[in-house]
């Protein structure tokens, strides 16, 4: 799907996923804002977005904010929805902080789409971290849901409210459960988002690199 001349917002813009996403939209010519609070200690990054920023509109804000997101979505064809907070053990260590993320922030752009941006189609960003430990594999739509951290409760919690928003108020909605996803642009320099980031980091950095039991 092509989406040039569509108008698409994308909320988490300036992390990882996001910022490779907007420089995939800009190249195939679709008009792209960005939103980003800039959470500290994440993915956010301007060097991300470096390469697009004069062909993008960046929005500084939180997505919690129903009064900017009520102009934001407006006139939106695609809101790719991917701010969030990504750390499982951030998570459990700050739980109210990831719920105001991943839960509250989530509910607010589905209230704004609803009153403002009724025709949008919005892609959210779910996680396979909902499955839990796999029961068998490979892990398909019907393997149990038992997420096995606040983050994963939180995640999977968003996906009811899309596809809630979507029985009830008819709202376009899709979740994808992304799973370890990796590349360029990604947050390498901690160990809590993630370990593929992290072997990175320790191998170009010529460190050691820890596995836990067999490794296996
Ligand atoms: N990276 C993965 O392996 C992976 C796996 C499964 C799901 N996901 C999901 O994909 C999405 C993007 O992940 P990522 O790896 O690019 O993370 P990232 O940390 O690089 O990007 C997330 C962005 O969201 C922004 N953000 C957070 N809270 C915000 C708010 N309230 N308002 C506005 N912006 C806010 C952050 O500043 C950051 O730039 C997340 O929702 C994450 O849960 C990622």
């Amino acid at each position: 799907m092509n989406l040039n001349g569509s108008n698409v917002l994308i909320t988490g813009g300036c992390g990882f996923i996001g910022s490779n996403l907007a420089i995939r939209l800009v190249n195939e010519g679709a008009r792209v804002t960005l939103l980003d609070s800039m959470l500290d200690d994440y993915g956010a990054n301007l060097f991300n977005i470096a390469t697009i920023k004069d062909r993008v509109q960046i929005n500084f804000s939180d997505m919690r904010d129903e009064h900017s997101l009520r102009y934001l979505v407006r006139d939106k064809d695609f809101i790719f929805n991917l701010a969030g907070q990504v750390s499982h053990l951030d998570s459990m260590t700050q739980p109210f902080m990831d719920m105001e993320v991943n839960l509250r922030a989530q509910l607010t752009l589905l209230e704004a789409c609803r009153h403002f941006a009724p025709d949008a189609v919005i892609i959210y960003a779910s996680t396979r971290q909902i499955y839990g430990k796999p029961i068998y594999l490979p892990v398909d739509e019907n393997h149990p849901l038992q997420p096995p951290d606040v983050n994963g409760i939180n995640k999977l919690a968003a996906e009811y409210y899309h596809s809630l928003y979507t029985r009830v108020y008819g709202v376009r909605t899709v979740s994808l459960r992304l799973t370890n996803t990796y590349g360029p642009r990604q947050l390498i320099k901690n160990s809590r988002q993630g370990f593929i980031g992290w072997f990175v980091n320790r191998a170009v950095t010529d460190n050691t690199i820890e596995l836990f039991g067999t490794g296996e």
